[in-house]
């Protein structure tokens, strides 16, 4: 795993149900906080880590991915005729020049495990990033992902991205059970899938980033459905903890869940009053509540 990381999957192929009626037409990781979707969060923490190819797991209905990060040809022409040149520029800014998208499409939403597995022939056999767009993490430093990707070649382990979160919220993650090596690093012993409180190992939960080997393809191809029927990542990175080490590590950064309501209007409220133009006038609105 001492390789540099190269290529990351996103798998968007869930249904977002939590976001009816408006994932109906609209894909959850297009819903924007402030004026940038949550894919955009993603993908600029995934080029911040140094990924050249991004892989994006879609189904049917998510067009609308493909055709942000795609050439605006109409738009782009009347913002130049327009001599709109910020507006040209942050429309054009989507991606790096050097940066490359493959869409793979998931047939059938059969769980984050088999979203992953989907993006197999395009990763191959190398450590590859996963990011979950709805798990919005911010840092004004370096990324979660690149902080766990320089931790993984330099430790030449798998590395999962965990938070504590409160007990009685554990049978809604994958939860590790884990010995510290490290201020923010601990060696996995357990991964289980969302555990009842009573059972669960730790509080510390997995959230949205991994770092992991290639050979986590192999292991997904034999992983049998498991919580809620959907074929789980964490099943094969438990088949994985018995052939090599992985760290669960605990980022520098703050999360959004932006996968449920509440999260969403956090992250808003959180750019918003970090935005020099905005805040102002939010604090104010604020206090007139
Ligand atoms: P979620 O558990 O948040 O499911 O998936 P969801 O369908 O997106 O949203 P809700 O719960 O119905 O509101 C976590 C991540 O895994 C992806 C989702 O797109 C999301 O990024 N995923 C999940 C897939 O790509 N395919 C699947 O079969 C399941």
């Amino acid at each position: 795993m001492s390789q540099r990381l190269r290529k990351v999957v996103f798998p968007v192929a869930g249904l977002g149900t939590r976001f009816l009626p408006a994932t109906k037409v609209v894909a959850k990781e297009m819903l924007p906080v402030l004026d940038r979707p949550l894919i955009q969060y993603a993908v600029d923490e995934a080029v911040d880590a140094g990924a050249d190819t991004l892989i994006f797991v879609t189904n049917r209905y998510k067009h609308a991915i493909a055709d942000y990060f795609d050439k605006a040809y109409e738009l782009e022409s009347k913002l130049a005729q327009s001599g709109k040149k910020e507006l040209l520029a942050m429309v054009q800014g989507t991606l790096p020049h050097n940066v490359r998208c493959v869409f793979v499409t998931q047939p059938e939403a059969l769980g984050l495990g088999h979203a992953v597995l989907c993006a197999k022939p395009v990763v191959g056999n190398e450590p590859f990033g996963v990011v979950l767009p709805d798990d919005l993490i911010w840092n004004h430093g370096p990324g979660a992902l690149r902080q766990m990707a320089e931790l993984s070649a330099r430790e030449n382990a798998g590395v999962i991205a965990v938070e504590e979160v409160p007990r009685d919220q554990t049978d809604k993650y994958g939860i590790v059970d884990a010995e510290p090596v490290s201020e923010r690093a601990a060696k996995i012993r357990l991964v289980v899938e969302k555990p009842k409180p009573a059972v669960a190992p730790s509080n510390l939960a997995i959230v949205g980033r991994y770092v992991l080997p290639g050979r986590i393809f192999e292991l997904l191809e034999t992983t049998k459905p498991g919580a809620g029927g959907e074929i789980q990542l964490t099943d094969a990175i438990e088949t994985l903890l018995a052939e090599q080490s992985v760290l669960a590590y605990r980022f520098a950064g703050t999360r959004f869940d932006c996968g449920n309501k509440l999260g969403l209007v956090k992250a808003t409220m959180h750019m918003a009053l970090e935005d020099p133009q905005l805040a102002p006038a939010v604090r104010e609105w604020i206090g007139t509540l």
